[in-house]
């Protein structure tokens, strides 16, 4: 079960340039997307004005978590 403390940090902004929030990334990670191409694809994050170098991050932190523990439900980053 989902705690109070996760469901508010998931509704923290993903892709701030696109006003995409974290949850929506996650979806795409836990639905199985494995790449930063795959998840902006899927969500439509990127391509704003930070040229995806804020969202581009917290994805990468994403998939090393979730890659490193496939069977753990993906936990959003902490220091957002
Ligand atoms: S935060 Fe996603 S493109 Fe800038």
């Amino acid at each position: 079960m989902i705690t109070e403390e996760e469901l508010l940090v998931r509704m923290k902004p993903g892709c701030i340039c696109k006003g995409i929030k974290l949850h929506i990334i996650l979806k795409a990670i836990e639905d199985g997307a494995t790449s930063f191409e795959e998840i902006a694809k899927i969500t439509g994050i990127g391509g704003g004005s930070c040229k995806s170098k804020r969202c581009g991050e917290k994805v990468a932190l994403l998939l090393k978590e979730s890659l490193h523990h496939p069977d753990k439900k993906t936990s959003p980053p902490q220091n957002n």
